[in-house]
């Protein structure tokens, strides 16, 4: 089975020694020659397992690289290969982000570079999964890598600011673009994203847990089978439909289980209950990014702005993003910016009865009104989280993957 690709953005010298003893070990080596073609390949594929960056002759760009790996909520690991003396300089700039990137010191051989790589993507999965015994001496395939997806939880304290209508739609746009996505019902207190998708008798977590016939958690896949596939391909999983009976959920193991289902789809948008409980801080400690709806009134804006406090006080700060939601009311969004303290990732218009007539049918906003200009705020939003522009993909790009390594003599 072929293993992920490894982006190598080196000085020429540097690129194909490295490109070939990774080869050697069955890795794709990406070339990577300019910010361009990482963002290209990075937007093109799903398998990019880490990239290995230099770290000392163009500072500049070794951030331009770095950034790309780590925007849109993106977490490529970096391996920066870099002197002894700009170690501490490359520490300092890239401090606050990511803390699966490591540091590499020149001179190397080829072969020492491969053993830090290999090394990198086993502890890589070891987080990524939360358990050394997911591994248990197997190798690491690509399989392992080509859905890595992304984790997203949508909250903000206040009721009533448009999580869910945000994470249905964000959901059902992701899959319009061709991604496969689990949206995730966790608001086992009032939920009602099955009901509102037409969606009957779904068979939920609690259920699984209820049931004496096994612990759905043991299964390496442990949500699959209580998963509800909506005729849009939206692939839906509830929670619980009982308030009273959501105690019976773990919530490490439920987060961890989310986490999991990232192996498996492209984005996995959890809805959850606003509350501070035991089950959402489990979500937000394993959630890659946390999106906030934020209506332009004062209670949803002190409700964010007490949201980031506490994301602060956790040390999950750097997750959060805001998404406008009833933009259209004057209130400028660079102002809620500046008094949420969050960025804006995008807006959504008011729509008035749509929302209602949608939900009526058990169709979502974008589905149901696809030309409506609400639906290309939801489409401008899943572009953004899912890191991909509107654009066609340059031909060009093609070229930087046909790169292999000449066939061995055997
Ligand atoms: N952009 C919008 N345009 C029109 N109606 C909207 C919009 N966003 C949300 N709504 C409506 O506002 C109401 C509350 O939205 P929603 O249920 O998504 O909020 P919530 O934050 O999930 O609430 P809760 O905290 O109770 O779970 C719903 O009736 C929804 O249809
Ligand atoms: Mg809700």
């Amino acid at each position: 089975m072929p293993r992920p690709a490894i982006a190598i953005a080196l000085p020429r010298d540097e690129q194909l020694p490295g490109a070939n003893a990774l080869a050697e070990a069955g890795f794709e080596p990406l070339i990577i020659e300019q910010p361009d073609q990482l963002d290209e390949a990075l937007a093109a594929r799903s398998d990019v397992a880490l990239a290995i960056l230099d770290g000392e002759t163009d500072f500049d760009l070794s951030l331009e690289y770095y950034a790309l790996l780590h925007e849109n909520g993106k977490n490529v690991p970096a391996l920066m290969v870099v002197s002894t003396r700009s170690l501490e300089r490359f520490i300092g700039a890239a401090a606050h982000s990511a803390t699966d990137d490591e540091y590499f010191t020149r001179p190397y051989s080829a072969e020492s570079l491969r053993w830090r790589v290999e090394a990198m993507l086993i502890r890589q999965m070891a987080v990524d999964d939360g358990s050394g015994p997911v591994l248990q001496g197997e190798a690491l395939t690509a399989d392992d890598w080509l859905r890595r997806g992304t984790f997203t939880a949508v909250f903000n304290p206040k009721g009533g600011v448009g999580k869910t209508t945000i994470a249905l739609n964000l959901a059902a746009s992701l899959v319009a673009m061709g991604r496969r996505v689990l949206l995730v019902d966790a608001d086992t207190i009032t939920g009602h994203i099955a009901s509102s998708l037409g969606l009957e008798h779904v068979r939920t977590l609690v259920d699984a847990v209820a049931d004496a016939e096994g612990d759905p958690f043991a299964a390496a896949e442990p949500l699959d089978e209580l998963i509800a596939a909506h005729p849009s391909g939206l692939r839906v999983l509830v929670l619980s439909s009982s308030p009273l009976r959501a105690d019976l959920l773990d919530p490490a193991k439920v987060a961890e289980a989310l986490a999991l289902a990232r192996r498996s789809h492209d984005d996995v948008v959890v809805d959850v209950h606003p509350d501070y409980g035991p089950l959402n801080r489990a979500i937000f400690d394993r959630a890659d990014r946390i999106l906030v709806p934020v209506t332009p009134d004062v209670p949803a804006l002190r409700a964010a702005v007490q949201f980031r406090d506490v994301a602060t006080d956790l040390g999950f700060r750097d997750k959060l993003a805001m998404v406008v939601n009833r933009a259209n009311s004057g209130v400028s969004v660079a102002d809620m910016e500046r008094t949420v303290g969050m960025p804006a990732l995008a807006s959504i218009r008011s729509a008035g009865m749509l929302m209602v007539k949608a939900a009526n049918e058990g169709r979502t906003v974008i589905d149901l009104f696809p030309r409506e200009r609400i639906s290309d705020d939801f489409r401008a939003l899943a572009e953004t989280v899912s890191g991909r522009p509107r654009k066609e993909s340059k031909p060009g790009i093609r070229g930087l993957f046909a790169w292999r390594e000449p066939a061995r003599a055997t």
